[in-house]
């Protein structure tokens, strides 16, 4: 009696199961990896600065972020505390050889990894420029990382210029934050930066791509120069500005020398303070920029 019960159960539960079936893979919704390209054609207007403390401040809070270091000067590789080695690169798999995965490497603070540069990122513009699918290589190769779902974030660090390595980060983001030095000029770029992406996107190489957010840096509240800047981008480009404006600060270009970043460096300080500020606005803006989650079929 008790086994035909069972039984009866059975074939019923089979029989809803026709009538739903399972899918053959487990099906998990999770938040997609965000990627987020910093960059300005602009030398020396924060980016590394931004990208590097950014990424420390978001992992600190609990975020996993994966930064990226494209620019062949490897700034940010240092500004982590990790040595430049040879071979360890984006450049290989860029160009098939090996995988991005592989290029991941941890680094002393938690929740923080990074794919390193070196000097052999100097020939990938040259040589990306004469390969196929040029400007989505980089798409291409980050594409299982993203995937994977590892990371929260993924935060590239953009050479100075508008060249190919910095299209790439392009056509694989989800949008780009802008470092602007609160100085004369700012502005000086962003609109030729503003017709890049419009291209990008009406080439339908990259959809999704858009300005995500400006960030003052370099701010020195004892000159009205600084002041005017800020006024004058807010009153520009409106609510893309980040409410949280970098200062400038001694301690904040140091601590790329020590190998960390400005909250394992100097956590009290007012700069520290401020990508604090700025990493808790980023995340509210990610977040709720995040579309309805994807579903997993893996
Ligand atoms: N808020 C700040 N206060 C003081 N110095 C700063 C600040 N932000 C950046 N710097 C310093 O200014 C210089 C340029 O900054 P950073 O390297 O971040 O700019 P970048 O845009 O990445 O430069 P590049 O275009 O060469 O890649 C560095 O020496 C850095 O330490
Ligand atoms: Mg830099």
């Amino acid at each position: 009696m008790t086994l035909a019960v069972t039984a009866t159960v059975a074939n019923q539960a089979n029989e809803k199961e026709q009538l739903n079936p399972r899918p053959a893979w487990p099906l998990i919704c999770r938040v997609p990896t965000k990627v987020i390209a910093v960059a300005n054609q602009k030398g020396g207007v924060g980016k590394t600065t931004t990208s590097v403390n950014l990424a420390a401040c978001l992992a600190a809070a609990g975020k996993k972020v994966l930064l990226f270091d494209l620019d062949p000067q490897a700034n940010a590789t240092s500004g982590v505390g990790v040595e430049k080695i040879e071979g360890a690169s984006a450049y290989r798999p860029l160009f098939g050889d090996g995988t991005l995965a592989e290029k991941i490497k941890p680094t002393a603070f938690e929740r923080l990894w990074l794919i390193p540069s070196e000097v052999d990122m100097c020939g990938a513009d040259v040589e990306l420029a004469r390969a196929e699918n040029h400007l989505q290589r980089l798409s291409i190769a980050l594409a299982p990382v993203r995937e994977s779902a590892q990371f929260d974030l993924i935060l590239v660090d953009c050479p100075p210029s508008l060249g190919i390595l910095t299209l790439n980060a392009f056509v694989a983001t989800d949008g780009v934050l802008v470092p602007l030095q609160c100085e004369y000029y700012a502005l000086e770029g962003i609109s030729m930066m503003n017709r890049v992406l419009t291209q990008l996107r009406d080439a339908g190489v990259n959809p999704r791509l858009e300005i995500f957010g400006v960030v003052m840096t370099m701010f020195d509240a004892r000159t009205k120069l600084s002041h005017e800047v800020v006024n004058e981008v807010r009153n520009l480009l409106g609510e893309r500005v980040f409410e949280t404006v970098i200062p400038r600060s001694t301690k904040l270009a140091e601590a790329p020398s020590f190998g960390k970043p400005i909250i394992h460096y100097d956590r009290y300080s007012a700069s520290a303070a401020a990508y604090d500020v700025l990493a808790q606005e980023f995340a509210t803006r990610l977040d709720s920029e995040t579309k309805t989650p994807i579903a997993n079929t893996k």
